[in-house]
């Protein structure tokens, strides 16, 4: 931990050692012990050529293709996924989006590691211990490295059910329906190309269908299922609460988020659109035609009571557009409490505590706001508070005058970035840490 000296009119003054160290130091988390690894993957950067709807894109790529591998594991696996870097001049890292691993295997460079350059590798180890729909992506240079196509799919299933009894399995998102179809939809465009390419395939009537939608642009997109009516599963990884009834509305994803919709296939195709355009479909559809309310997750959902009635500690964010001083020439900086990362003062919490944060956004500008480390608790936006299920986020757009209060529980230690997932965003200033004194 590096100690900070200050000169004053007195002399010299150190710093307790009790001071938080700056963030971005090179004091890393040391790696606990997860056990034997039960999935391991390779996963090597590079520069490639990528073939997108027709057309030869220059991208970056894990093992030469975008999205990169899907990675797959069972609650109780240890994954061990190695990363090499072949000539990524910027370096890269991983960071598994939503996933609240150890702060060592978080692969924020200058922060949890260093870069992955040319020629050197990294192993990351954790516990998949949380069922759900996740993500990974570079970290190093993420606005254009994830632009670029350093990302892919984290998909941890439930442990199965031990006795037979047919219970449904406890704890993170629903089991893929044995004999259903469970289709994984990342939504991303490279060099301005939308991918994935149209998928279909036909579906029989009568087939439990999950489709896990996650969002890995900057920007939000609105999803829309033509041809049958779905229940929202799970948001962010985690279940929601019911409700067992349907809905026929669109869903609007944050960057960085998901969607877990499900629904029983009808004898007429199903189609997905996002943004107007067919992504998946279950047969051969013509262009989005309704005009669908939006479901707001704030009131969907079954009631159940928050799990804290206290908050230790409060912050407030105050989402801003000002002119950042701390580069050699001034530029427009994307800014927190009216400053721009590294200036950004750290959120300085204890392990233990129930954690509140205000987010209020004066700007003119969306910002999906994405803590590391933890999901957070929805309070309440614009005042009104959240009716539905308990809804534990990690991407969350708070919108031109929004206020949200969100909590969580200080339960991972470790200095965690807490930032907008416009990466852009982040780039220009809107990140700062969470650490734990
Ligand atoms: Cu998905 Cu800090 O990132
Ligand atoms: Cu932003």
């Amino acid at each position: 931990v590096a100690v900070a000296a200050l000169v004053t009119g007195t002399g010299l003054v150190v710093a307790p050692a009790a001071a938080p160290a700056a963030p971005h130091g090179h004091d890393y988390a040391e790696a606990a012990p997860v056990g034997e690894p039960t999935r391991r993957f390779t996963l090597t950067a590079g520069t490639a050529t990528v073939g997108v709807s027709g057309r030869n894109v220059a991208a970056w790529a894990f093992n030469g293709q975008v999205p990169g591998p899907e990675l797959t594991a069972t609650v109780g696996d240890v994954l061990e996924v190695t990363l090499r870097n072949r000539d990524i001049g910027r370096g890269v890292t991983l960071h598994w989006h939503g996933y609240d691993v150890p702060n060592s295997q978080d692969g924020v460079p200058g922060v949890t590691q260093d870069a992955v350059l040319p020629g050197q590798e990294f192993v990351y180890r954790f516990r998949a211990d949380q069922a759900g729909t996740y993500w990974y992506h570079t970290h190093a240079v993420s606005d254009l490295g994830v632009r670029m196509g350093l990302y892919g799919v984290l998909l941890v299933r439930p442990a199965p059910v031990a006795d037979g009894s047919g219970a449904a399995p406890t704890g993170g998102a629903d089991a893929a329906p044995a004999t259903g179809v469970d289709v994984t939809v990342p939504v991303h465009t490279l060099a301005g190309v939308p991918l994935p390419v149209p998928r279909t395939e036909p579906v029989g009537a009568g087939t439990p269908v999950r489709l896990r939608l996650i969002n890995t642009d900057s920007t939000t997109h609105r999803y829309a299922l033509a041809g049958a009516p779905f229940r929202v599963a799970a948001i962010d990884g985690y279940d929601l609460r019911g409700p067992t009834s349907l809905v026929d509305t669109a869903v609007l994803i944050p960057a960085g988020g998901r969607y877990d919709l499900v629904f029983t296939a009808p004898a007429t195709p199903v189609a997905l659109f996002v943004d107007g355009r067919a992504v998946y479909s279950t047969g051969t559809v013509s262009a989005e035609t309704g005009a669908w309310p939006v479901l707001d997750p704030l009131t969907y959902g079954v009631a159940a009571p928050a799990p804290w009635s206290r908050i230790d500690r409060e912050f407030t964010l105050v989402l801003d557009r000002g002119i950042d001083l701390h580069g050699l020439l001034p530029r427009y900086a994307h800014t927190v409490n009216g400053a721009a990362d590294p200036d950004i003062p750290p959120q300085v919490v204890r392990q233990g505590e129930v954690v509140g944060f205000t987010i209020v956004n004066r700007s003119l500008f969306v910002h999906p706001w994405h803590l590391h480390g933890h999901h957070v608790l929805v309070l309440s936006r614009n005042g009104r508070p959240v009716t539905g299920s308990p809804l534990w986020l990690d991407s969350f757009d708070v919108l031109p005058g929004d206020v949200w209060k969100v909590a969580f529980l200080a339960d991972n230690p470790g200095t965690w970035a807490n930032h907008c997932h416009n990466l852009p965003h982040a780039d220009a200033g809107m990140m700062l840490h969470l650490m734990y004194s």
